[in-house]
C-alpha cells in the first residue's frame, strides 16, 4: 500500500503532482481563461460584496492559509486576516454579513477549526471550507465546499494535503478576481497557465532527490536551525520549520529575515544551519543582505532560489539548491517541497519513526 515507498510520507511528496492535476480537474475551463467552481452556493452578489476575508486553520492548514491570504490579496485586493483556531474565538473577532470566513483542514475534522466555524456561523458570516475529506464534520457544517483532491493522507505529517489546499487558494483566488473584476483576462489566463505547468515542474524536482538528502544527512547532526524568508518565502519557511521540528526533533525557528536583527540574531553563532528561502525576485536583494547578516556571524547557509541566482548567491552561501520558475505568487508550490524532503531524510538520518513522530496523532479532535 505504500506503494514501492518506504513511508507513507515519501509516497505522498511524489504524489503531489497528481493532486495538483486532480485538485485542479473540471475548475480550469478548456481554453485556460477562466476558473469555475460550480460547487459554490456563493452567488456574484455576495462576492461582490465581501468586505473582508478570515482565515482559520490550524498548523499546516494554517501555513496553507498564510499563502492564501497573499494570493487573495494580490489578485483580488480585500483585507485578509490569518487565524490560528484555537486562538479565533478567543480575540472576539469582529464579523459581518459582508465577512466571508474560510476554514482549512485536510481531515475536516480538527476540532478547534470546527469549533471556529460554528462561531463564525454565529456571527453571520458565510463559511467556505477548503478540505480533503468530503463527508467531514467541517465540510457538512460549511456553508461551501472547494475540496481538494489529494487523496488519503496517512503520515501525520501533511505534504500533498498542504499543497492542494495552496491549488484551492489560487483557483479560488482566481475565481474571485474574476467576479470582481479585479483583474484583467490576461492576468487570469496568465496565472492558470502556470498553474497548468506546475505538475511537471514538480516532477523534474522529485527526480533529483539526492542534493536534498545529502544537506538532510548533514543538519540531522545539529540541534538547532534557523529557516529565513520574506513576503511569501517567509510563508514557506514555516510550514519547513514545523515540518522538521515535526518528524525531525530538531528545534528550528523560521524568521521573517528582516527581524532577525531585532533579536534572534543573537542565537546566530559560527557553524549553525541557516536555510534561506530567496525565490522571491522582488525582495531577493534585501533577503540577500539579511543572508550576509548571519553568514558575518558564522552560519553555515544553504540557500534555495531559482537557477539564474545560483552563481550570484554563491558569493554569500556556502550551498544552493535550485527550484523551476513559476510566477512569483506560485512559487510555494514548488518552493515547499524541497523542505518536505529534507524533513523527510533528516527524520530518516536520525532514525525515526518517519510517518508517527512521537506525541502527535493524524487528527486533532479535542481542542
Ligand atoms: O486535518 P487538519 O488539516 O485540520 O490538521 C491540522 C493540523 O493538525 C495538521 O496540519 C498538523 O499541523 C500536521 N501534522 C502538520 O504536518
Amino acid at each position: 500500500e505504500k506503494g514501492g515507498f518506504e513511508h507513507f510520507m515519501l509516497k505522498e511528496i511524489h504524489e503531489q503532482p497528481k493532486a495538483y492535476r486532480d485538485t485542479m480537474r473540471g475548475r480550469i475551463d478548456e481554453a485556460g481563461k477562466h476558473v469555475v467552481l460550480p460547487e459554490l452556493k456563493l452567488s456574484c452578489e455576495q462576492i461582490k460584496n465581501i468586505r473582508n476575508i478570515q482565515i482559520i486553520a490550524c498548523g499546516t492548514a494554517y501555513h496553507a492559509g498564510l499563502v492564501g491570504r497573499h494570493a487573495i490579496e494580490q489578485l483580488v485586493r480585500i483585507p485578509v486576516e490569518n487565524d490560528v483556531a484555537s486562538e479565533y474565538r478567543y480575540r472576539s473577532p469582529i464579523v459581518t454579513p459582508e465577512t466571508l470566513v474560510i476554514v482549512v483542514s485536510q481531515s475536516g475534522e480538527t476540532a478547534d477549526t470546527l469549533a471556529a466555524l460554528r462561531e463564525a456561523q454565529r456571527n453571520g458570516a458565510h463559511v467556505l471550507a477548503i478540505t480533503n475529506v468530503v463527508g467531514s464534520s467541517i465540510a457538512r457544517d460549511a456553508d461551501d465546499v472547494i475540496v481538494t483532491l489529494a487523496g488519503p493522507e496517512i503520515a501525520v505529517a501533511s505534504t500533498k494535503a498542504y499543497t492542494s489546499q495552496l491549488i484551492a487558494f489560487y483557483l479560488f483566488a482566481l475565481y474571485l478576481a474574476e467576479v470582481r473584476g479585479s483583474q484583467t483576462p490576461e492576468v487570469i489566463s496568465q496565472v492558470i497557465a502556470a498553474m497548468q505547468a506546475l505538475p511537471e515542474q514538480l516532477e523534474s524536482m522529485l527526480a533529483k532527490p539526492e542534493a536534498i538528502k545529502a544537506y538532510a544527512e548533514q543538519i540531522s547532526k545539529h540541534e538547532h536551525l534557523f529557516f529565513i524568508g520574506r513576503g511569501l518565502d517567509y510563508a514557506v519557511v514555516q510550514e519547513g520549520s514545523l515540518k522538521l521540528k515535526e518528524i525531525s526533533y530538531i528545534h528550528s525557528e523560521a524568521y521573517a529575515a528582516g527581524e532577525l536583527k531585532h533579536g534572534t540574531l543573537a542565537l546566530i553563532e559560527d557553524g549553525i544551519p541557516v536555510i534561506a528561502l530567496a525565490t522571491q525576485d522582488a525582495v531577493l536583494e534585501k533577503t540577500v543582505s539579511n543572508i550576509k547578516e548571519v553568514g558575518a556571524r558564522g552560519a553555515d547557509i544553504m540557500a534555495i532560489t531559482h537557477e539564474e541566482h545560483v552563481t550570484g548567491l554563491l558569493k554569500s552561501v556556502n550551498q544552493v539548491f535550485a527550484i523551476p520558475k513559476t510566477l512569483p505568487l506560485l512559487t510555494p508550490a514548488l518552493s515547499v517541497v524541497p523542505l518536505q524532503l529534507l524533513s523527510y531524510y533528516a527524520s530518516l538520518a536520525r532514525g525515526n519513526d518517519v510517518d508517527k513522530p512521537r506525541n502527535l496523532a493524524k487528527s486533532v479532535t479535542v481542542e
